[in-house]
């Protein structure tokens, strides 16, 4: 297993190019199951999820390309289920069920597990699927969906914490291929749904209303074939611009979109960071001291909850109290335990952590455990006094496009080594 050594200490300054996003590369994907018809998909980046979910793909009976970030998917023939190892290893992977259940009116797939950060139920996938006329079945670990038609339906998928992404974005693939018309109530607004739904209306769908909380589809007899750059990740520019303010650099974010971010730049201003938009790019550092900032995540256009671990890597620089509340995931505060290792003073309070910022931070051996997390850890490190090695790094490897190389092309000194 691969850790990062990292030297801390050093302002990140230059340009970073950033890659296409993994969260809506990996609905896409899927949705290319929806045609016999080949697809090309540009800008997806080269990440174990996204190579894992070409794995599923070819387990379903497509071909798969990957080239230089362009992806051809041929769906030619296909079968109903997915290998039952591979889809459970990775959640994301749920979102095969739409496209499966819309083409072939069946699909089955192993359910997903909890994670680490929350117990992640797909009720509300399944409460869509009922709505459009699919007969659910959970037995031995699968979960089946299969109906004779199916036919368009009113539906809200609102839940515990507002929308959901993959929920949305399943049952909007479905019934791409429903009789008649489907409306989604409380979905999802994230870039990524949005970008989904760009795609599926290449394909020949007739989707509207994508990116606002009613979601219209009128169903079509078949999809064809399509081409699609998928947008920029805003996750991976949130993580970028707080690794620059962190460690006090200047840092150009090349091919960011601003608007995919409000939330974000919104507290990163309040806490004492300029963010200029220069064209297609960010250019973000500091302006003068951090300051202590309150954040709570929330669905889209809110705080993302993927940015809310990098964040308290960087109030736990910011002098004075900041408080974080995590509204989305039940367990998403693996990492403070972890930055307590490397001095930050952080206390978990229900669904709230009291960040006493403003302490300098000092290198340890510390343990990614989850992909998020793990960003906050290497952000933590390249800020702190000293050597940090963070361990388990596979995580970030699921989420982030060559990380090591993007940082030490940014001054940073971080070197990825066998876990010793
Ligand atoms: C997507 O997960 C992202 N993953 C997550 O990013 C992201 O954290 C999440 O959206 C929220 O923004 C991908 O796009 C691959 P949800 P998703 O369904 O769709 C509850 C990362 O770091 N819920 O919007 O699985 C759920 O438990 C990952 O890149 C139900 O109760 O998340 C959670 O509390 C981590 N029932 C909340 O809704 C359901 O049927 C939001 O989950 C579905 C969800």
């Amino acid at each position: 297993m691969e850790s990062f050594l990292i030297k801390g200490g050093v302002p990140l300054h230059g340009e970073v190019t950033i890659s296409g996003s993994k969260n809506a590369a990996l609905p896409i994907m899927a949705a290319a199951l929806l045609t016999d018809e080949p697809c090309v998909i540009r800008q997806v980046p080269a990440l174990s999820d996204t190579r894992f979910m070409a794995r599923i793909l070819q387990s379903l009976g497509a071909t798969v390309k990957f080239e230089r970030g362009t992806l051809t998917i041929h769906a030619r023939k296909l079968r109903g289920h997915g290998d039952y190892e591979l889809v459970r290893q990775m959640r994301g992977s749920v979102c095969i069920m739409g496209p499966l259940l819309g083409r072939l009116k069946k699909a089955r797939v192993s359910l997903p597990g909890g994670c680490v950060i929350g117990a992640r139920p797909i009720n509300l996938h399944l409460k869509g699927f009922e709505a459009l006329g699919a007969k659910i079945e959970i037995e031995g670990g699968y979960v089946s969906a299969t109906a004779k038609k199916l036919n368009g339906a009113t539906m809200f998928l609102g839940g515990r914490a507002g929308s959901t992404v993959l929920g949305t974005a399943n049952v909007m693939m479905a019934a791409t291929l429903a009789g008649g018309v489907t409306v989604i109530e409380s979905a999802a607004c994230e870039p990524e749904v949005v970008d989904l739904a760009k795609f599926l209306n290449a394909m020949g769908a007739k989707i509207a209303g994508a990116g606002s909380p009613t979601i219209t589809i009128t169903g079509v007899k078949k999809l064809r074939g399509a081409e699609h750059e998928v947008i920029p990740d805003r996750i991976e520019t949130a993580t970028y611009a707080i690794a620059a303010a962190a460690t006090n650099g200047e840092v150009t974010l090349k091919g960011a979109r601003a608007e995919h971010l409000r939330a974000v730049i919104d507290k990163l201003e309040e806490a004492g960071v300029r963010v200029e938009r220069r064209g297609a790019n960010l250019l973000v550092r500091r302006n003068g001291r951090l300051k202590a900032v309150d954040v709570t995540t929330l669905p889209y256009p809110g705080f993302p909850t993927d940015a809310q671990a990098q964040m308290m890597s960087l109030l736990a620089l910011a002098p004075g109290i900041s408080i974080i509340t995590e509204r989305i995931f039940e367990s998403r505060f693996m990492h403070v335990s972890e930055l307590a290792r490397l001095g930050a003073d952080i206390e978990i309070e229900g669904p709230s952590a009291i960040v006493k910022g403003g302490r300098p931070l000092s290198g340890a051996p510390v343990m990614a455990s989850d992909l998020r997390a793990s960003a906050a850890l290497v952000i933590a490190g390249l800020a702190a006094k000293g050597v940090t090695q963070v361990n388990r790094v596979y995580h970030i490897d699921r989420g982030y496009e060559n990380i090591d190389g993007k940082l030490r092309q940014l001054g940073a000194r971080i070197q990825r080594v066998e876990e010793t």
